[in-house]
C-alpha cells in the first residue's frame, strides 16, 4: 500500500481532490500517511488523524496538502469555516468524502477501501485528467520526480 501511496503521490498536481472513503478501521487514515509521507519525502513524518481539528496541512515541496477527516463535520456548511475553498489551490485529501455533499469535486480521485480479514481490498475510480493510468508530466517535488517513482 505504501508504493501505490506513493506512486499517487507523485501524480498529484495543485487543485487535485483525493476522496478516502470506506467504514470505520478500513485503513483511511493509513493510506492517507503513507501518501502524504511520499509527497514530503519523509518516511517518519508525524502524521495525526485529524479527527478532532478537522483538518491538518503539510508543506510539501511543490505542494500543499490538506488532509480532511469530516467524521465529525456538523454538515456541508461549516467546510467553509474551516478553509475548505482556498484548500482546493492545493491538494485536498478527505476521510468521510460523503459529508462534503454538493462540494464534492466532479473530477476528484477516489480511493475506496474495504476490510477482507487482515487485508484490504481497494478500489481507485480518477476522475482527473489526466487520470493515474495515463501518462504524467514530472512532479513538481522534486524527489518524486526520479523514473521508476511510479
Ligand atoms: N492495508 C492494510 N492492511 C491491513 N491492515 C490495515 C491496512 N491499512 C490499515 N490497516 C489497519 O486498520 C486499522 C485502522 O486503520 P485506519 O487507517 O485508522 O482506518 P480509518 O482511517 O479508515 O478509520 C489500523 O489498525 C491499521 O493498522
Ligand atoms: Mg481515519
Amino acid at each position: 500500500m505504501e508504493h501505490l501511496a506513493a506512486g499517487l503521490a507523485a501524480t498529484l498536481r495543485p487543485g487535485n481532490a483525493v476522496l478516502l472513503a470506506g467504514p470505520l478501521g478500513a485503513g483511511k487514515s493509513t493510506f492517507a500517511r503513507a501518501l502524504l509521507r511520499a509527497a514530503c519525502g519523509d518516511a517518519s513524518l508525524d502524521v495525526p488523524s485529524p479527527t478532532y481539528t478537522l483538518v491538518q496541512t503539510y508543506d510539501a515541496p511543490g505542494l500543499v496538502l490538506h488532509h480532511y477527516d469530516l467524521w465529525r463535520l456538523d454538515g456541508p456548511d461549516s467546510l467553509a469555516e474551516l478553509g475548505w475553498d482556498e484548500s482546493r489551490a492545493g491538494v485536498v485529501l478527505v476521510e468521510w468524502p460523503d459529508r462534503l455533499g454538493a462540494l464534492a469535486p466532479a473530477d476528484a480521485l477516489r480511493i475506496t477501501l474495504e476490510p477482507e480479514g487482515d487485508a484490504r481490498r481497494l478500489t481507485i475510480e480518477d476522475g482527473r485528467k489526466p487520470s493515474f493510468f495515463e501518462k504524467q508530466k514530472p512532479s513538481a517535488a522534486p524527489h518524486l520526480r526520479q523514473p521508476g517513482a511510479l
